[in-house]
């Protein structure tokens, strides 16, 4: 029997995955009250939102504990790898998002491979490096494509796919001239993985999981996975290249042996295990572990499920995942990133944006919106919005989603065009 729902929830964070995590939270049977911080200007037409910065740990729990809040769902990475959930079960308030023992997995890329070798988990054979000169010879005998990461958390920037030997060279030299500061001290080059990408994410709870539906994300700037990594694009789910049977080998030789080998080291984890994992011809194989919800995977997963997404992050909370079974609906979705022209490097921020009337199977997800002072929605990030489109076919989705940001005004919009195109182009 689960716990009885809670009645007041407060969601840590401020882009399109706390929108939609807000939004779904809200369309819970149990009606909860829902409130966020530091949230944007979409999330606080839906909820409350509070100005306590998502890194500001002590403000959080006393923020949590003056709104009497009965369970906390923490979106991005960041506080978690402070020790916001620590903080937040020590004052007694049940969290969703691991420890800062599980956020580690994301927080040190090296950790999370030496995990994935001692469990015998596919994944890319790396080098790990604390100085340059050795990680320079390795390049010698290593040559590209080949993978330069920094270790620790950075923004999403901390990877290069070197296409050149030149390239890796300075992606190692930029690193240990303090690139990401103390999170590039020490790098891993790893082999490069070809294939198609899917991301799994993995509601788990010790050593109990949930697999949510598959996704696909599109993490290039440019049409055709062309120019600079983003944090998302653009997303579609479900993933079909995903067939049954590599769900299956997914399931049995990733995400199983991964909770698993979390829950063998001592580490009691309560969240999500977002996997990214590379579709190569010998396989599936581990890219990397993150350890919360993908952004922009939340708003195209969260919005195919039927179960209430409230019940199945409490239950995970809880240690009440044995024996759950998700139920997910047969629609697809797609959402496409609005970004401010020159994302991902330096873009405007202020511009206004309208948004017309849109259908009802649209969802316009804001991520990194504003109001101005005179009250005008504007833009206040690089990725601005996600339009989100449900409909009963992938053809469908796409085509109401892109009608949407065609209707769309904001004279500094950028989107991508061919969003689900890999998957519309197998039919
Ligand atoms: P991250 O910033 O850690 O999400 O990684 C960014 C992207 O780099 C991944 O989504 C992949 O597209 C790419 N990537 C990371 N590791 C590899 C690899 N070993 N081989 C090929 N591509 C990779
Ligand atoms: N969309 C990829 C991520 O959330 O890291």
């Amino acid at each position: 029997m689960v716990a009885k729902l809670p009645s007041s929830i407060l969601v840590v964070g401020a882009g399109g995955r706390e929108h939609s995590l807000v939004r779904s939270l809200l369309a819970s049977p149990a009606r909860p009250r829902v409130i966020c911080a530091p949230g944007n200007a979409g999330i606080a037409a839906d909820a409350p939102c509070f100005p306590v910065a998502a890194d500001d740990i002590a403000g959080l729990v006393a923020l949590a504990r003056a709104e009497n809040i009965a369970f906390v769902v923490v979106g991005p990475e960041v506080p978690l790898a402070l020790g916001l959930s620590d903080q937040l079960l020590a004052a007694g308030i049940p969290v969703y998002g691991p420890k800062a023992d599980g956020a580690r997995f994301e927080a040190s890329k090296i950790f999370t491979k030496e995990t994935l070798l001692k469990y015998k988990i596919t994944t890319a054979a790396a080098g790990i490096f604390t100085a340059e000169a050795p990680a320079l010879e390795y390049l010698k005998s290593h040559p590209a494509p080949i993978v330069v990461k920094a270790d620790g958390l950075a923004a999403g920037k901390g990877v290069t796919v070197a296409q050149t030997d030149a390239e890796a060279a300075d992606a190692v030299h930029e690193m240990f001239a303090g690139k990401f500061g103390e999170s590039s001290s020490k790098i891993l080059i790893e082999d490069c993985l070809v294939g198609e990408e899917t991301s799994i994410l993995v509601v788990v709870s010790g050593r109990d999981y949930v697999i949510l539906p598959t996704s696909q994300d599109h993490k290039r700037i440019g049409d055709g996975d062309t120019g600079p990594n983003t944090g998302g694009m653009g997303t579609y789910s479900p993933a079909e290249v995903v067939t049954p049977e590599i769900f299956a080998r997914i399931e049995n030789e990733i995400v199983r042996p991964s909770v698993n080998a979390i829950a063998d080291e001592g580490i009691d984890f309560r969240g999500t295990l977002f996997i990214g994992i590379m579709l190569t011809p010998d396989g599936p194989s581990v890219i990397e572990y993150n350890t919360r919800f993908g952004d922009p995977e939340t708003q195209v997963v969260l919005p195919r499920l039927e179960s209430d997404l409230l019940e199945l992050l409490w239950r995970a909370a809880n240690r009440e995942l044995a024996g759950y079974t998700l139920k997910v609906k047969s629609n697809y979705a797609v959402c496409v990133v609005i970004a401010a022209k020159g994302y991902p490097d330096s873009y405007p921020k202020g511009d206004v944006i309208s948004i017309p009337t849109l259908p009802d199977n649209v969802a316009v997800i804001h991520a990194g919106t504003a109001r101005n002072p005179a009250g005008e929605l504007v833009t206040n990030g690089g990725r601005v919005l996600g339009v989100t489109a449900l409909a009963a076919t992938l053809p469908q989705a796409a085509a109401d989603a892109y009608a949407a940001c065609a209707a769309i005004e904001c004279t500094t919009k950028y989107y991508r065009r061919d969003i689900g195109a890999r998957q519309l182009n197998r039919r």
